[in-house]
């Protein structure tokens, strides 16, 4: 075991580490900037049907459900479709109204979860088209859906997911990239653009992962407390929840993701001097309204640790703390604010002498209900 965490202490870490290489390998051969263009086969395949789709209904669980909530932004935004994102689990359940005209995209790491599976099968029952973004080969909902994409992360072995998360945005935003490209709801020169940046997603995760020890440091100042607040806006939505998901699951940290703008209806009144309160802050994406979110909860005394964009100045004068992470365009922002949540809550949950990888009462994946 100790050969294959690959000098590591625990699986987690190692697999936080892979992510520049996964996210490479998420891309590898799809993206070719060269030629401009994104080739996936499973959608290039079946793009009468994502073309002519009403809407997009995601149905997933846990981590694998955050990468759609990410992914709701990111088709809405750059391919004009609407999009309904939905726990596996509720959506099953609830007789909900699919036609033909829906395309349900599955997200599931390990492609065993037994809610998602389910819903598959109720959408196909109903004329719907189902694709699959699983991670792992073979897998039932590989076998079930009628087209899908890989995410080539590699074996993920920690309860935890964290390079599943990453490589599952990678290939929802190819896939976002080429229906805009095909809808013309984006531009030749935007397209180009994109593919530049996300193909220096790797470098700036390297970067990002550089910030280890001064997170160590942060994670050390808050392992004793019980609370923990996350916050962000837009496509940092989604990685707030994450970000508490995280820190639940191997820290036992009671911890709560918000949008930021919500936190005046409810969260705020938890807001005292020992309530640390992780804040999303890059430059792009509502940074001013985020700044005024920052300055209330400074007023109250919560201790700030802010997720920033490198050379940031306003944020790091108001904040307790500072992690940068390097720029990139709004959409991509989230496969780099979500590195240094993933170490704080793996450096916490290893001072608090946790067991990181196998964390109690959890498992890998969910085979039953
Ligand atoms: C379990 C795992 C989570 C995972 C969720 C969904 O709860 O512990 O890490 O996000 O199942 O799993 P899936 O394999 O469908 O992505």
């Amino acid at each position: 075991e100790q050969i294959e965490k690959g000098g590591f202490d625990h699986f987690m870490l190692k697999e936080i580490y892979e992510q520049p290489k996964a996210i490479n390998d998420t891309y590898r051969g799809r993206l070719l900037r060269e030629d401009a263009i994104i080739k996936m086969a499973g959608v290039e395949d079946n793009m009468k049907k994502f073309l002519n789709a009403n809407r997009f209904i995601i149905v997933a669980c846990g981590t694998s459900w955050h990468a759609g909530l990410v992914a709701e932004y990111i088709f809405e935004d750059l391919a004009r479709i609407p999009v309904e994102v939905e726990y596996a689990s509720e959506f099953r359940y609830r007789n909900p109204i699919i036609t033909e005209k829906d395309v349900v995209i599955a997200i599931s790491q390990s492609g065993e979860t037994a809610d998602t599976l389910a819903a598959i099968k109720l959408a196909k029952s109903k004329g719907a088209f189902v694709f699959g973004v699983c991670n792992v080969v073979g897998s039932s909902i590989a076998r079930e859906t009628d087209a899908g994409a890989y995410t080539h992360a590699g074996p993920e072995i920690g309860v935890a997911s964290t390079k599943a998360f990453t490589t599952q945005i990678t290939v929802l935003t190819l896939i976002a990239l080429r229906l805009a490209r095909a809808k013309g709801t984006i531009s030749s020169s935007d397209f180009r653009h994109y593919l530049l940046e996300l193909e220096m997603i790797p470098k700036k995760v390297e970067k990002a992962l550089k910030a280890d020890a001064h997170i160590k440091e942060i994670a050390y100042i808050y392992k004793d407390v019980s609370n923990f607040l996350y916050l962000g806006r837009g496509y940092n939505f989604p990685v707030a929840l994450e970000g508490a998901l995280k820190l639940k699951e191997i820290s036992y940290i009671h911890a709560e993701g918000y949008p930021a703008a919500e936190m005046k209806h409810g969260p705020i009144a938890l807001i005292d001097e020992n309530m640390p309160i992780v804040v999303i802050a890059t430059k792009t994406g509502h940074y001013d309204k985020v700044v005024s979110n920052i300055q209330e909860i400074k007023s109250r005394k919560g201790k700030i640790i802010g997720i920033v964009t490198e050379g940031d100045v306003t944020v790091r004068e108001l904040a307790d703390h500072v992690i940068e992470v390097p720029d990139t365009l709004e959409s991509l922002t989230p496969l780099l604010t979500t590195i240094p949540l993933q170490l704080l809550s793996y450096y916490i949950a290893v001072m608090l002498g946790k067991n990181v990888d196998q964390p109690r009462n959890l498992a890998k994946s969910v085979t039953v209900e």
